[in-house]
């Protein structure tokens, strides 16, 4: 073999793959709270939507989109110049990411949050500025954000609620990272990923107010499409105009997006709104009981999911009982646990009641 010079850009060569531990997870005896996915399959007309899709098998053909932007602006409750669907809420941040972000621009990413906001940065070759969620709540670093943002920024996260902490960030903290952004030209990347568990934390309303604005939603936790990999941007039109240069014009399968149509159907919006709310107001408040009396120690979210303290053996034990729930690494000794239906969830602590128990002997 003949030895050249270097042909990788430093800040790929110098970073490791983000490998979620994401296989021998879909048998179907499995109660799946490790991803943050939706514990059910979407409703039947998704569902049905693919099937038929299937069964025509014309994959021959590249996809076309007819109304799907007007379909999602419709959900989301604004224009269809301000979306532009993506592969996922991963494709959203990586091209809001590669629009704004060159080698040795400062991009402020809170730590720690969810690993993809950090991963597309470090491929643009970002020097990331990380303040920390702290205290015995996991407070947002507000001040520290704002002390960050300077000439050299281009980008500022937001996560919001944040992955893996579950931190609500107030409105106003959220627009004043935003006036200040703007301020020194960077972009802000509200990470929307859980709005619909937390409704009255978005700032969709400030897109028309603020030309530096991009928020990423997902359709993965709320409409249980995580399969199929759908999740958009939404901005001002001309920022959306941009973002179109760099995401490629038959990204979205077509599967995917005959399943997002399917939002055209006020049973599907209320399916998710009827899961949501199971979640919200039957679920939470009965995993949050349970885990006060027994000394479970969990920090406040606005999510639908909780990061615990780990009690030692805890993953072990739910895992040998079909129960599938991840280890976080920061903070050390933590444990995400996704809240699911009030039949997962009974069975859930059903489960660790029996931890509880064999550790208590
Ligand atoms: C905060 C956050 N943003 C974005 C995503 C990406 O979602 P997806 O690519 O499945 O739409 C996730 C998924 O876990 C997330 O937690």
């Amino acid at each position: 073999m003949i030895q050249e010079g270097e042909i990788f850009r430093r800040p790929v060569k110098d970073m490791k793959p983000y490998s979620p531990p994401i296989e021998g997870r879909s048998a179907p005896n499995f109660l799946r709270l490790d991803f943050n996915e939706r514990t059910r399959p979407p409703h039947h007309i998704v569902q049905e939507a693919v099937r038929d899709y299937a069964a025509r098998g014309e994959f021959q053909i590249y996809p076309e989109y007819g109304d799907l932007n007007e379909v999602i602006a419709n959900f989301a409750g604004v224009t269809s110049e301000e979306v532009i669907p993506a592969v996922g809420g991963d494709q959203a941040i990586d091209i809001i990411t590669r629009l704004l972000v060159k080698d040795g621009d400062g991009v402020i990413i809170p730590a720690p949050t969810f690993a993809m906001l950090e991963e597309s940065s470090h491929v643009q070759g970002a020097n990331i500025i990380a303040p920390r969620y702290s205290g015995p709540n996991l407070k947002f670093p507000f001040d520290e954000v704002m002390e960050a943002i300077k000439p050299g920024v281009k980008l500022v996260v937001v996560c919001n609620p944040n992955n893996p902490t579950g931190t609500p960030v107030p409105k106003e903290q959220v627009e004043a990272i935003i006036e200040k952004a703007a301020k020194v030209s960077a972009g802000v990347l509200v990470d929307e990923a859980y709005n619909d568990f937390a409704p009255e934390l978005t700032v969709v309303g400030d897109i028309g107010k603020y030309s530096n604005l991009f928020i990423v939603r997902s359709l993965s936790k709320n409409m249980g499409i995580s399969a199929l990999r759908a999740g958009y941007v939404i901005s001002r039109a001309e920022n959306i105009a941009e973002l179109r240069k760099i995401r490629g014009p038959y990204d979205l399968p077509t599967v995917t997006a005959l399943a997002i149509k399917t939002l055209r159907n006020p049973e599907v919006v209320a399916d998710i709104d009827a899961y949501v709310s199971e979640v919200m107001t039957d679920s939470k408040p009965m995993l949050e009981d349970f885990y006060r009396r027994n000394n479970i120690k969990f920090f406040p979210s606005s999510a639908g999911f909780h990061l615990l303290e780990e009690p030692p053996g805890f993953i072990d034990f739910l895992r040998a009982r079909n129960i599938l729930v991840r280890r976080r690494p920061d903070p050390l000794g933590t444990v995400r646990v996704s809240i699911g239906t009030k039949e997962d969830t009974q069975a859930y602590i059903k489960v660790v009641e029996e931890f509880l128990r064999a550790r208590d002997k």
